[in-house]
């Protein structure tokens, strides 16, 4: 149904986010385990960022599977039938299909008249897609959005680089949106720099094969991640406080107002690093790390979705999130959550 006639204003111009999902892979790898098979320990492992385990896909685990339960989760905290979706966005640096996955989440979700389509960001791309699907919905040509981040980095790790496989593992996290008059995403802030992309990359294979007598071409295929940790971690200690105190100087909002700090969960020192620079305190600061690690674009929404579920997030809670990684990419967005109380 065209979402106008379904009822969208098209004088609406905030932003309700009411619902969140998530899922989880089927495979819990602790610290151990990883030391049986490259040179590490969980000691070095829990002091250096604060994971204790991490979730693996079983091969048979589709990103599509664990990107439409995130959503499917999400969809019933809102309360909406699929059928009254006009976007899934999904969010993913590991699709299932090149051409993009989040077709197949319609398909799986029954979201038959949503447009669906892929957004890659890395592990902003949750935050990103976010934005972009509020755009849509404060323009009044959509009134609901899911919003999945979901990614499976395990395909892509190098299992024996102590220095990346530690830090990663694979989730889903969804967020339902719909067009509101009282807008509650109050601002947000997006930022790319490729001239520093260099220090985080899943790379495309330098192949050089023959396609015929005189041309060649390059065959399509990825090498597994390559990280400079440290430089990352420079850029993330430099550039989240930087891009949060932008926001929150524009939306004239102080950080002791904030109810939660929701950042990308990369390492719990960068966590508590950007929580010191605005005297916020540990409590007010959302964290699953010790039992997720890293899953890229699903960390948001995955650890959003456990708060609310748990009862720490409520209605009306303000909460100052930021993303950032690959590309280089980062941003941050002032929201406040508007789920059922
Ligand atoms: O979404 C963004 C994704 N990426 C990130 O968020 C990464 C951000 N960076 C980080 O989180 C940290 O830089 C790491 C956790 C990756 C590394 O921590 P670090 O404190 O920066 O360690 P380091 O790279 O300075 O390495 C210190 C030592 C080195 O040994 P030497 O040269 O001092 O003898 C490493 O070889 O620790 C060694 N090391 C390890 N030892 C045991 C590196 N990885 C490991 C390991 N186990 N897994």
């Amino acid at each position: 149904m065209d979402p106008l006639l379904a009822g969208a204003s098209p004088h609406s111009r905030g932003v309700a986010l009411i619902g969140s999902g998530s899922a989880q892979a089927a495979q819990v790898i602790s610290n151990n385990q990883l030391g049986l098979r490259v040179d590490t320990s969980d000691e070095w492992i829990q002091s250096r960022t604060g994971i204790s385990t991490r979730r693996v896909s079983s091969p048979d685990q589709r990103l599509s599977d664990l990107a439409a339960d995130a959503g499917r989760s999400a969809l019933a905290m809102a309360g909406w039938s699929p059928k009254s979706l006009d976007l899934v966005l999904l969010a993913t640096s590991t699709p299932d299909d090149l051409f993009g996955t989040a077709p197949a989440v319609q398909a799986a979700l029954g979201a038959t008249n949503a447009v669906a389509f892929d957004l890659t960001a890395a592990c902003s791309g949750f935050l990103f897609s976010l934005v972009t699907a509020a755009q849509f919905l404060r323009t009044g040509s959509m009134r609901r959005a899911l919003v999945i981040g979901a990614d499976q980095l395990s395909r892509f790790v190098d299992w024996d680089d102590r220095r990346s496989c530690v830090l990663f593992g694979d989730g889903a996290g969804a967020v339902a949106i719909e067009a509101a008059d009282e807008d509650g995403l109050l601002g947000f802030l997006l930022r790319s720099d490729g001239s520093r992309g260099g220090v985080l990359n899943l790379p495309a294979l330098d192949s050089n094969e023959v396609l015929a007598a005189d041309a060649r071409h390059r065959q399509g295929g990825y090498r597994p991640i390559e990280m400079n940790g440290q430089e990352v971690y420079k850029f993330a200690i430099r550039e989240v406080p930087a891009v949060l105190q932008c926001l929150l100087e524009r939306c004239a909002v102080g950080a002791e107002s904030l109810d939660w700090l929701l950042l990308h969960q990369a390492n719990q020192r960068i966590l508590d690093a950007v929580a010191d620079r605005f005297a916020i305190p540990r409590p007010k600061v959302l964290s699953n790390l010790a039992h997720y690690g890293n899953t890229s674009a699903a960390t948001i929404p995955l650890v959003l979705d456990e708060a609310v579920r748990d009862g720490r997030v409520r209605s009306g809670h303000l909460l100052a999130s930021s993303g950032f990684g690959a590309g280089l990419s980062w941003g941050a967005a002032l929201f406040r959550w508007q789920g059922p109380a």
